[in-house]
């Protein structure tokens, strides 16, 4: 973990928060390539959660949470504060004393970040910031299923940040106190739970392996039934041979139809589904639920690799493609060749159209190269002496390390065929 809190550093990835004022612990700002690597990450998973599919729609909810201590009078509590609330019924008690009382956990209330919304400072502008995404999905399920005409099963995705007062931050970014969380809630009919609590392990599991993340490196493991949170009904965590040890990765819980039965006896809004011919349910929900976090650091543990080539040392990342900060780089091999230049300068302006690649002029070429396999990027485009006689360049493939010559007019096509094609990490 410390090579690749080092590389992430070094290189502008990934630095501590608040870092001229001491940092603010386990707090961390994301630079150029850490912000375009989290991007990637985030486009591959709403692609498959919603581009790619009919039956899942995207949704984007507020960050503060609403919370509601009590399910029976409404009324929010300190929790640490118990002893000096009364409760809404009977004032005579404290809140939980009464028979009607239905406190929520007090666990998730601890965690939470308290704010103030508007001008007035009382009890009744408190507000939290949300501890994870789900929520903002649950209470926009009858909007959503009613302009969407959706009948399940159907899903909504969303992606945000989460933010958690964890009492033991650490381990990098794997567990932090802000993290944008992506997770998407199916909904299904009851008897039908089952079913796709089982096809969205594997379509998550598969999800990793086809962006490179070694299949070995990755399990599936289920929750003992004590593990278990107090909403689900089952749990599997995908997990991930971090330098930690395993550790989850992701969870996809099968949550029941716990959330939208809460929320529907807590707002008085009636969250089911009616069909046309007056079939009426209360969905069950299975959800898959991953912060690009937890990838972030995966993947980069996944890609980490140093190598000897040549009696010298290189620190190379073998990102996914897909993945990589930057697609491609484009060099001149002599900078001072006005022609190479100019031919560079001209392949970097086209095929920065559609990727995102780089041009460097500046040291030597393998310099320059080894400066692109630490950030990742799997081919570079070198320009020379016969690009002017014969209007080619060479390619050169961080992985192999083994270079072709390509017509220049070619290397755009050349580039989007190469980033469709299947790849697996060549680490054992
Ligand atoms: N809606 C369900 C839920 O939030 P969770 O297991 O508490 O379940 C889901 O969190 C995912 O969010 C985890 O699998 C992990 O990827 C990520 N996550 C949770 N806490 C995190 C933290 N403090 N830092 C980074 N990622 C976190």
């Amino acid at each position: 973990m410390d090579k690749i809190v080092s590389l992430c550093r070094r290189r502008g990835f990934v630095f501590p928060s608040s870092e001229i004022y001491g940092g603010l612990g386990s707090t961390y700002d994301y630079g150029h390539y850490g912000v375009l690597m989290k991007n990637h990450i985030r486009s591959r998973w709403l692609r498959a959660m919603v581009q790619e599919r009919d039956d899942i729609v995207a949704i984007d909810s507020a960050v503060s949470d609403p919370l509601i201590d009590c399910r029976t009078c409404k009324l929010r509590f300190r929790a640490d504060r118990l002893e000096d609330a009364q409760c809404g019924r009977k004032p005579s008690k404290r809140p939980g004393e009464f028979s009607e009382c239905d406190l929520t956990e007090p666990r998730q209330f601890n965690l939470m970040f308290q704010t103030q919304v508007g001008a007035m400072e009382d009890a009744s502008s408190t507000a939290y910031l949300r501890p994870e995404t789900a929520q903002g999905i649950f209470i926009n399920f009858k909007n959503v299923s009613q302009l969407a005409r959706r009948k399940p099963p159907f899903g909504i995705a969303q992606i945000g940040k989460s933010f958690r007062n964890e009492i033991t931050p650490g381990n990098f970014l794997f567990r932090v106190r802000e993290f944008e969380q992506m997770e998407m809630e199916f909904f299904v009919p009851p008897d039908e739970a089952e079913k796709w609590y089982r096809y969205w392990i594997e379509q998550r599991f598969n999800w990793f392996v086809n962006l490179g993340v070694r299949e070995s490196m990755l399990r599936v493991r289920e929750h003992d039934e004590d593990e278990r949170s107090h909403y689900s009904t089952a749990t599997s965590d995908i997990e991930y041979l971090y330098p930690i040890g395993w550790q989850e990765l992701e969870g996809i819980a099968n949550r029941g139809d716990f959330d939208l039965t809460q929320h529907t006896r807590a707002s008085g809004t009636k969250l089911e589904f009616v069909g046309q011919d007056g079939e009426r349910f209360t969905p069950h929900v299975i959800e898959p639920a991953v912060s690009i976090e937890r990838i972030f650091v995966a993947m980069l543990c996944d890609a980490y690799d140093e190598e000897v080539v040549g009696e010298r040392e290189r620190t190379v990342l073998r990102l996914h493609p897909l993945i990589a900060p930057v697609k491609a780089a484009v060099l001149p091999l002599i900078p001072r060749d006005e022609g190479i230049t100019s031919r560079a300068r001209e392949l970097f302006e086209e095929l920065r159209k559609r990727h995102t690649v780089e041009y460097d002029d500046s040291g030597q070429i393998g310099r320059r190269y080894r400066r692109q396999d630490e950030i990742g990027t799997p081919w570079a485009f070198t320009a020379d002496e016969q690009t002017l006689e014969d209007e080619t360049v060479t390619v050169r493939d961080r992985d192999s390390l083994a270079q072709e010559r390509l017509p220049i007019a070619d290397v755009a096509s050349w580039l989007d065929a190469a980033l469709e094609r299947p790849w697996r990490s060549p680490k054992a």
